[in-house]
């Protein structure tokens, strides 16, 4: 299968590791081994001081695919498979899913892997533009004109990556009928998914309401961990599911056995997580917000409501894919220009994961000053 670059995982790729402050990233800042370790309990040690590194289970360790169902409302633990990160599920899911002659739809801007997989299995490809006036919100209506009779699959990520919005509980609502109406699946990115601001705005998993929708999650980003490259699908439909399966035999065949083990201990202390991953990103959004307010004529931003992530807007002549080379090079922070996501405009996007982004942002706030 051929397939184009992925422009954002390219621009990482030069800068990530040689820029000092990373202001855009989207993961929550990793957790050291021996913080994740002191979080586990009796049985979880056992199971990580006897490991052995064999093979293991192609859908996933039984004991995590349990703690993965616990986050769910009615999913039993058979119908949870899990992937080396969300990027593999994707990647397996659109190319079972998807062929020539079939149709899809996804949004844009967003992760490129959600509709470039697709694409490449010979997919058609409807993306619905999000608009920073309506606040990156994905309009229903929208997405209702763009069903077909030949849609196969709707993939929709909420909360959003790169801009922080989140549909409203009637919306999200509308979307998973829609889907089933069209005999559509449903495969809802909520990588983003507990990193609500505000957690009445967190919306029901697709696989709690609708037993054709797929719920794709992930270590990464509630979790922290990025490292472990453990994500997971949730797949009602068991004949999907075998197809999954057969698939990943050509992809990763199964996961890291040490990985899966660190996951496991890291759900089952899945509250202390996700406190620790809301404080780091309500912290950095706050003090992000602040600068907004003190240079309202150079940074604007649409609140995000969820996730590690927003796009916010730099007001100066110069584009952004400059400014945000001029601004690694001369002040060693790094922020993720629109123009990797082929989006017009000087929108940026700024992640609020990082432990250091307070020493970053004071670096940003001059570099801002003198452009
Ligand atoms: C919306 C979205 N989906 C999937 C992924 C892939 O996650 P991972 O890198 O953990 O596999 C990302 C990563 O940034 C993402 O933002």
């Amino acid at each position: 299968m051929k397939i184009p670059e992925f422009t954002l995982e390219r621009f990482f790729a030069r800068y990530e590791f040689s820029t000092p402050y990373i202001l855009c990233s989207s993961d929550i800042q990793g957790m050291a081994m021996h913080d994740l370790l002191a979080l586990a309990d009796d049985d979880a040690l056992q199971r990580w001081q006897s490991l052995t590194l064999g093979y293991t289970e192609t859908n996933g360790l039984p004991a995590l695919r349990t703690a993965i169902a616990q986050l769910y409302d009615g999913i039993d633990p058979d119908e949870v498979i899990t992937f080396a990160g969300a990027e593999e599920a994707v990647f397996i899911a659109a190319n079972v899913l998807l062929g020539p002659g079939d149709h899809m739809i996804s949004t844009w801007p967003g992760y490129q892997s959600l509709y470039e997989v697709g694409r490449a299995a010979g997919a058609d490809v409807t993306l619905i533009e999000l608009r920073p006036e309506q606040e990156w919100r994905l309009d229903i209506d929208e997405l209702r004109r763009a069903i077909r009779p030949n849609t196969k699959l709707i993939l929709l990520n909420t909360p959003h990556n790169p801009t922080g919005a989140l549909l409203s509980h009637d919306e999200w609502r509308a979307v998973v009928a829609m889907a089933h109406e069209a005999g559509a699946v449903l495969f809802a990115d909520e990588v983003y998914r507990m990193l609500e601001y505000n957690p009445s705005d967190r919306l029901p998993a697709a696989c709690e309401l609708s037993p054709s929708a797929l719920s794709l999650g992930v270590m990464s980003k509630a979790f922290g961990l990025a490292g472990l490259r453990i994500g997971w699908l949730v797949v009602r439909d068991a004949v999907l599911r075998q197809k999954l399966l057969a698939y990943k035999d050509y992809t990763t065949i199964c996961n890291s056995a040490p990985s899966e083990v660190l996951a496991l201990i890291a759900l089952r202390a899945s509250q202390r997580m996700l406190i620790r991953s809301r404080a780091i990103v309500l912290r950095n959004l706050q003090l992000f917000q602040a600068v907004c307010l003190r240079m309202p004529d150079r940074l604007q931003m649409v609140a995000p409501r969820a996730g590690s992530v927003a796009f916010a807007q730099i007001l100066h002549a110069k584009p952004i894919a400059q400014i945000a080379e001029e601004m690694a090079a001369q002040a060693g922070v790094l922020i993720l220009p629109a123009s990797v996501y082929g989006y017009p405009g000087n929108y940026f996007r700024v992640g609020f994961g990082k432990a250091d982004f307070d020493q970053g942002l004071v670096r940003f706030e001059a570099f801002l000053k003198q452009l």
